[in-house]
Formats: C-alpha cells, structure tokens, sequence
C-alpha cells in the first residue's frame, strides 16, 4: 500500500508551487516571497524570488525564541583526540554570533566569500553558521586536498578571508594543513586579507603576517546579529569533480536550501526536532554542508560532528559506541564504511558489546550499495537500511524510501523511487524515453525542486553546457540506470569521466592532467578499477616519451607521488601501468572501455571479449611487456 507516498508525489508533480509554498511555511521568514517559482530567466529558475531570511536564524536562534535554548545542537566526537564537547541551541548561537562579529571585524559581509579549510571540528561548523549569519557566502573545501586544488578554489572563489587550523588528524599521522594552506595561498593569484586559524593542541602552527588566531579574533568580536538576505542569494559555494582539472562550483540559495532541506529531515529521514542524526561524513562533502550543519539543525535536531573514521579509532566498533553514548537514531554514511567495518569484524561481534536500541534506519548513499554489504547491515543492525541517491548539485535526495512519507518495500539494488518534487525519466542518446527495464541516461525534467544548484559560480554557461544542453528541458544527472516494472530507480553507473573512491568524488580526467604534466609521460589515461573497500580506485595507464631508459617503476612512484602533491592523499592514486600505447580506434579514440575491462581483470589482461581483430591486435601491442607497479 503506496496510498499516502503517491498521493503526496503526483501533488508535489501536479501543483508544485502551492506544494513547496505550504512547505515553505515551516520555516522563518523575514518579507515573506512574491513568486514562489520564478521562471523569468528560465532555465534558471528561481524558488521564493522577492522573499527574505537568514539561514543561521533558521538554523539556531528560531529554535531558541521556541523554548529550545538549552535542547543539545552539536555533539561533537573525536575519538582520535579522545574528545566529547556537547554544544546548546544557546551556546552553539553565541559562538556563532560571535565569530560572526570576528568576521565581520576582517572586512567581510554580505556577499564576500569565506574560504573554509578545516577538520572537522566545531569551530568548522561555527564558521558555516557565521557566514550564513552575515550573508557571506561559504565554500568549504575537503581537507583531503592538497594546496594545488586548494589555489584553483581560491581563485576561483576569491575570498576576503579564509577559515583554517593548524593541523587535521588521519589515523597515525598529524596533516599540517597550515603549511598546504600557506602554500596554496603562494599559488593562488587572489590573496585573501586574513587567514584565521585555529591553533590545535596537537600540532601549533607559526603565524605570519596574513594570519589572526581564532581566539584572538574571537576576544576582540562582538556577537553580531542575523543579516537578512534574498532568498536567491548565494548561501554557500562547494566545489565539486568535474571532467577537467577546474572543478564546478555548485551555487546554492538561502531560501530554497533551507525549505528543502528542513523538509527532507522529516519527510526522508524522518526525524523530528530534539532527535539525534548522525551523519557519519566530513564537512568538505554535499553530505556533510545538508545533514551535519543545516538538515538536522533547521530541523531542531541534535547533529553529531565526529572526528575519526569507521574502523581504528579504536576499533570496528566505534560506530556502535557513538550510535549507544548519544543514542543516535538515523545513521548516514557511505556504504565504503560499511565495507570497512564488515571486513574487520565480519561477524558483527563488536555490535553486540554496544546496547543501540535508539537506532532506527541506516542510510546509504555516495556510490552503489552492493546488496552483499547492505544485507549485513540489515542482519547485524536489525533495521531498515536505506539506499538513496543524489550529487552535490542537487543537495538532498532524487531517489529514496522517504520514511518519514511512509516505508515502500525494500528491493535490494534499488534506492526506491523518485522523492516528491523530482520528476526523473530514463532516457535514450535522443531524449526518448526508454520502456522499463532498459538501461538509459537518468534526466530530471526542469525546473528542479527548491535546494537543488542555481548555477555555477561565476559560470553561468559552463552550468547550462554542462547540465541542460544534452537534453533540453532536462538536467542530465550524468548517471544511467534504469526503471522496474513498480518505479523503482536502479542507478548502474555514471555515464562521465567520475568515478567514486570512498564515497569521495574524483574525476579520472583531472588525474589524467596531472600524469600529463611528468615529463617522462606521453600519453596517459586513468580509469576506475573495483575496490573491495572503496568501490573504485583510480588506475592509470601510462606511455613514456621515447628515449626514457630510466625504470619504469621510478617513473610510476614519481607520479604516485605527483598526484598526492597535486590532487591529493584523497585521490588515493597508488597504482599505474606502464604500456607500449594506448589502444585506440582507427579514429584515434581511447578505447575506455577496453581499459576498463582490462583493469577489472586480475591480472591485468586483455579481455576476452574483444572479438574484432584490429581492437584485440591494438590491445596486445599496448599491452605488450606492460609492467604493473605495486602501492609505494
Ligand atoms: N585530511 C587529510 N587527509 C585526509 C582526509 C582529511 N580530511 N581525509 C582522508 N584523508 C587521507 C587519508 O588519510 C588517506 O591517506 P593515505 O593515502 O595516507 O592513507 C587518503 O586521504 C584517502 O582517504 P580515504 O579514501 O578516505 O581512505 P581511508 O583509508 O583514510 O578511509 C574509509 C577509508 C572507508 C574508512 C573512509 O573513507 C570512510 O570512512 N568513508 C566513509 C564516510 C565518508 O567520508 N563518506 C564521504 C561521503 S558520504
Ligand atoms: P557526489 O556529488 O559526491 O555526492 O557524488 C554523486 C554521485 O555518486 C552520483 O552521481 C552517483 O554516481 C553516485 N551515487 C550517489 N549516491 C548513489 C546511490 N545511492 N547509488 C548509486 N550511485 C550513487
């Protein structure tokens, strides 16, 4: 029985404006909006045009004028520094307000941008919450990266001031970030004025001129008030893979974000205020910006920050320790921690040490849930486990089992159907639609539904090339998948350059730029290859220039190498293949796909399904004394 789930998508299909503007009501308003769907530039649509708020309002002190002052917002959990701080509506607002008035103090207002590089710590969140509060615009970037992605980001967004710490913390090593952000800024053609950093105990920074510490500023702020803004402007810029080096920067609004994302917590997740949520993500992903920081908190909920991983810190039952300390009652993570956690305790013996009857659904999302790991899941956690899909550019989920509508049978493989307010299709190279069962682009018919990307940032014709050429009235996810006979979703694999590694978004293309740049490589080419732990991994092929006699494996640790100091650790870029050539087509075209099989075959060998003899001849020339170099 569908009765309660059909009805309220064909009403969100049907009569969209009176939909989202009946949802819009549960949040604050400052000047209430004049068109709820503004088409006037279309297809850059608009939600709640002429409308006025402020996000940081929704987000905190709307909860405090409600009697919630002292009701627990943040939890912040760091079993790598052995640390449990537990933040109020109250006192997670007053930190706020007043590194609002830090900022503020720099120069920054409405409409700067605040570059944020950080670990996940509360001070991360009180800076998002700051820049929401002023009408800043925040771009967070992943601390994962290193000072090369950082610089593109920093040019791209020019911010007045960036946001940073001394260090992160990886398991068995501390990351100074100080040094990468220094260097990034050395990079970079836009300076910031001011670099605020937090000094943590495990590894203090020297400061030099640009930098302010975070309690210095914090000493000399006053608390600052909401500043309230158009519900179309910018609230944050995430940069996200795109299929060159140049990351897209993924725009989204104040007003739109915050009805779209208060409803989501109920409606998908179904949580309600004073709940504990735990997205078990980092800050620098869409994951962390909707559901640590704003879902949960314009929800009224409790959200948890946690600082440190799935497994090792101290053991594969450091979810279960979290979930049963701050009886957490929804679980998001990416299915890659659960591969994690199930191969170091593949029985589930760690689960049964820790009492959870608070936990009532896991979420899944990032990449393809395999059915093997979401089947132990559901044995071991005794709940529901729920796939859902979605990107960064949409900012909540296209497809899911919406528990908080009401709970559709589970089919393994499948994230469920559309969510109300997505109208998904499946479609062939022509835009028509293709029958069930068939294997097609995944497109949404525009415009999409309030939360969703405006733009990219300084890029409007990049977003309308990248997204809505291909299929016009549509946005093209850049994924393929197909419908079952009951509307159910099955998302197969992307039909770009992007693969997922961890649940972390990487484009082959932009490794491909990377290898390019070593001087003993001529032509390369990266493609995805299965990982039992984190899905993908990149794998790169490489021809050296002529006359290069120096070893091959050399070569390949040097790139390695080059990759982590350009990309990143997060790439997780440990493998290439050193071949005679690339095969290509007679029209000189990369055969990808042949690429792909050969790296999903163990060992790498030409795959035996190549019947047309001038391929399978290209193949073994290129394959020919190939070496494979191991992990450095
Ligand atoms: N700052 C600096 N370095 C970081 C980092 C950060 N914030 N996050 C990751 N890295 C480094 C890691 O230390 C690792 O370095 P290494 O090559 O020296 O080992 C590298 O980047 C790759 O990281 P990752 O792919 O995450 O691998 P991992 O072995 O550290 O952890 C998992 C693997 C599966 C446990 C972890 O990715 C995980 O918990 N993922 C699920 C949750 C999640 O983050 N999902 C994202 C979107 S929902
Ligand atoms: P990101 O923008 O990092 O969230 O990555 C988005 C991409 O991850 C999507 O386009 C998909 O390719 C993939 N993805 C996310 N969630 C799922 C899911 N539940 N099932 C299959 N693929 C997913």
């Amino acid at each position: 029985m569908t009765e309660d789930f059909d009805k309220i998508y064909s009403e969100a299909l049907n009569n969209k404006e009176e939909f989202w503007s009946n949802i819009a009501g549960a949040i604050t308003w400052d000047k209430m909006w004049n068109s709820v769907l503004d088409t006037s530039r279309s297809p850059f649509y608009r939600w709640f045009s002429g409308g006025r708020i402020n996000t940081c309002y929704n987000a905190l002190d709307r909860h405090i004028d409600d009697g919630r002052a002292d009701q627990c917002a943040l939890i912040y959990d760091s079993p790598i520094t052995n640390t449990i701080k537990k933040y109020s509506y109250k006192s997670l607002r007053d930190l706020v307000a007043r590194f609002s008035g830090a900022l503020a103090n720099q120069g920054v207002k409405h409409g700067d941008r605040v570059v944020i590089y950080m670990p996940m710590i509360p001070e991360a969140v009180v800076t998002m919450l700051a820049c929401a509060r002023i009408g800043a615009i925040h771009s967070v970037v992943f601390g994962g990266f290193a000072s090369h992605e950082l610089a593109v980001r920093i040019d791209d967004a020019m911010p007045k001031v960036i946001v940073s710490a001394s260090c992160g913390l990886e398991p068995g090593r501390i990351v100074a970030y100080k040094p990468l952000l220094d260097e990034a800024i050395k990079l970079a053609k836009h300076k910031p004025i001011r670099s605020i950093i937090v000094q943590r105990d495990a590894l203090v920074c020297e400061m030099t001129e640009r930098d302010l510490d975070w309690n210095d500023a914090m000493s000399e702020a006053k608390p600052h008030n909401c500043v309230s803004v158009d519900a179309t402007d910018p609230l944050y810029i995430l940069y996200t893979s795109g299929t060159t080096g140049q990351p897209k920067g993924v725009v989204r609004d104040n007003g739109g974000h915050a009805v779209a994302l208060n409803w989501s917590m109920g409606a998908v997740y179904d949580v309600k205020p004073g709940d504990v949520y735990w997205a078990a993500s980092d800050i620098g992903w869409v994951v962390g910006h909707s559901y640590i920081v704003y879902g949960p908190l314009l929800a009224g909920a409790t959200t948890i920050l946690y600082e440190g991983k799935p497994v090792g810190t101290p053991d594969a039952g450091a979810f279960w320790r979290v979930i049963s300390d701050h009886k957490v009652s929804k679980l998001f993570t990416a299915p890659t921690a659960f591969r994690a956690i199930k191969r170091e305790d593949p029985a589930g013996k760690q689960i049964k040490k820790y009492s959870i009857p608070s936990l009532k659904a896991l979420f899944l999302a990032g990449e393809r849930s395999d059915p093997d790991t979401l089947i132990w899941a559901e044995k071991h956690l005794n709940v529901p486990v729920i796939d859902h899909w979605w990107q960064t550019e949409t900012g909540w989920s296209i497809v899911a089992n919406c528990l908080g509508i009401e709970k559709l049978r589970v089919k393994h493989g499948s994230p469920s159907k559309p969510v109300p307010g997505w109208d998904l299709s499946v479609v062939d190279e022509g835009g028509k639609e293709v029958k069930n069962g068939e294997i097609g682009a995944l497109v949404l018919k525009l415009p999409l539904p309030p939360g969703s990307l405006l733009t990219l940032w300084n890029a409007d014709e990049r977003y309308h090339q990248s997204y809505l050429t291909e299929f016009p009235g549509y946005y093209q996810t850049a994924d393929a998948g197909y419908l079952d006979e009951d509307g159910y979703v099955y998302v197969m694999s992307r039909t770009d350059d992007i693969i997922n590694t961890a649940g972390h978004r990487l484009s082959t293309g932009a490794i491909e730029e990377v290898l390019a740049s070593h001087p003993d490589v001529g032509e390369c080419a990266v493609v995805g290859t299965n990982d039992a732990l984190k899905g993908q991994v990149p794998l790169g092929f490489l021809v050296l220039n002529a006359g290069v006699n120096r070893g091959g494996d050399q070569v390949v640790n040097e790139t390695i190498q080059l990759v982590r100091d350009t990309i990143g650790p997060v790439a997780s870029f440990k493998t290439a293949l050193i071949v005679e050539r690339l095969p290509k087509t007679r029209s000189g075209k990369i055969l990808r796909g042949t690429l792909q099989k050969i790296a999903n075959s163990e060992p790498y060998v030409t795959p035996a399904t190549i019947d047309d003899p001038d391929i399978l001849k290209e193949v073994s020339i290129a394959l020919k004394d190939s070496k494979f170099s191991t992990e450095i």
